[in-house]
């Protein structure tokens, strides 16, 4: 590893005001707005006055230029306060970076200010009916009109979608070329053709919603098309889930923290047998094996933030955001489930906070790439990377290497 973790003061700074306004706006809020499927707009608001979406943006575009760690600390804070809210606000980042990664200076000295202030609401149009893990294989088309480009087609489970006024759309441009058939275009809310179709009703995270966006002959401007040249879209895409997957382990991490923490309290609280239940052996290993895992998702978290913040886009970091988005989800899910079981038939039922918990921490293991996929993201980084530690192959038995070699021929046989 190359690369320290350094808090800057204004990282540190953005952390305490996020956790204030989850204290004060989004925690006591969370049961109702989950129950109603509504958007938080009063933390939102809370949220641009704070300056808190300034935080993913730049310093010349009217951000604070702040980075991926500190994008991490402030949506850990939201995260543990309401799940929901944690990618409420994550998604905005996520729909950003292909404008900030490939976005031209005009995209961007358009965009992002308003982007910064919360003005504008963001949302990321990648995955289909049909193509969720497999990104490349898109339908969605954007055919160019004139000055314009022309979009068809439905884009699926897209976070965000209601609310958001801009939306980066993954579409087609060249259906014959095998390695630049994509392009990524900006939509604005309100574009004739351009309409939210479905809102889906999900188990958890029920206060952002997720949607279907359907496109019937949206007429964009060229201008639109990010980066200014078509086929750059799954570059973008895969860079862009690079940096948003650290930020995805943030909401787990948050996610895991905010119910490891009522577990713990109930706990020191719940009696049994004539002592409270965290005295009892079995409920102690639970705590501690929750406490455990949480603390180590966390440093992968900051870790795989900090990597990208010092060393930009690589081949290293997008690992370490495939780890650090796989472990944290897993992680969350695994204390949600056992802080559910500290809390016994209360942990099941809705009204106590840990039952919201457990719904939500789910689809951590399967948006932004499916923890399947972050699993192959990794093993194929760590094929190269045994490739290139030929030396050690010196102290491997050459017998065993022969057997490899026979077995293969004999099952290509
Ligand atoms: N950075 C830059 N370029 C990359 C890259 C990266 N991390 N990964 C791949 N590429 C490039 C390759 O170099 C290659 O370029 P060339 O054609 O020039 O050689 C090209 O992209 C194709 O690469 P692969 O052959 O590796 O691509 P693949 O088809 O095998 O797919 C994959 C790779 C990792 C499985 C990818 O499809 C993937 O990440 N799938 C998951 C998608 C995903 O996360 N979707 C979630 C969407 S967001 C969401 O959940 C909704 C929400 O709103 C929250």
């Amino acid at each position: 590893m190359s690369h320290n973790i350094v808090f800057s003061a204004k990282a540190l700074e953005l952390q305490a005001t996020a956790r204030e306004i989850a204290d004060k706006h989004v925690r006591p809020a969370a049961a109702h707005y989950d129950k109603a499927q509504e958007y938080n707009y009063d933390a939102a608001r809370a949220v641009a006055e704070a300056g808190l979406f300034r935080t993913f943006i730049p310093a010349e575009y009217g951000g604070f230029g702040a980075g991926i760690l500190a994008l991490a600390l402030v949506t850990e804070e939201l995260a543990k306060a309401d799940s929901g809210f944690g990618v409420a606000f994550a998604v905005n980042a996520l729909g950003s970076f292909p404008i900030i990664l490939g976005g031209t200076e005009e995209q961007k000295q358009h965009w992002l200010p308003q982007i910064a202030t919360g003005d504008k609401f963001v949302a990321f149009c990648l995955s289909e009916k049909f193509a969720g893990s497999d990104a490349q294989a898109l339908s969605v088309r954007a055919t160019l009109d004139g000055d314009d480009y022309v979009i068809c087609g439905e884009k699926k489970w897209t976070t965000n979608g209601g609310v958001a006024d801009v939306y980066t759309v993954f579409c087609v441009t060249d259906p014959n070329s095998r390695s630049r058939r994509i392009s990524a275009i900006i939509v604005e809310k309100g574009t004739p053709g351009f309409e939210v179709k479905k809102v889906e009703d999900k188990m958890g995270i029920r206060c952002v919603p997720v949607v279907e966006t359907h496109f019937d002959h949206v007429r964009v401007p060229k201008k639109n098309l990010i980066g200014g040249r078509p086929g750059l879209g799954f570059k973008h895409a895969m860079m862009t889930l690079d940096y948003a997957r650290p930020g995805v382990a943030a909401q787990a991490l948050g996610a895991a923290q905010g119910a490891f923490e009522f577990a713990n309290v109930y706990a020191n609280r719940r009696q049994t047998f004539g002592v409270p239940i965290s005295k009892h052996q079995m409920v102690q290993q639970l705590l501690a094996d929750m406490a455990m895992k949480t603390e180590a998702a966390r440093w992968l978290v900051y870790s795989s933030a900090a990597a990208i913040d010092q060393l930009g886009p690589s081949p290293a970091n997008s690992k370490m955001a495939a780890m650090a988005k796989c472990y944290a989800s897993d992680v969350a899910m695994e204390v949600a489930t056992d802080a559910v079981q500290v809390f016994g038939g209360y942990g099941y039922m809705e009204d106590y906070p840990i039952a919201k918990f457990f719904r939500d921490a789910k689809i951590l293991q399967i948006y932004e790439g499916t923890n399947q996929i972050q699993r192959l993201v990794i093993a194929r980084h760590l094929i190269r990377e045994a490739a290139e530690l030929e030396h050690l192959q010196a102290f491997i038995p050459i017998e065993i290497q022969k057997t490899y070699e026979e077995d293969e021929v004999t099952q290509e046989a």
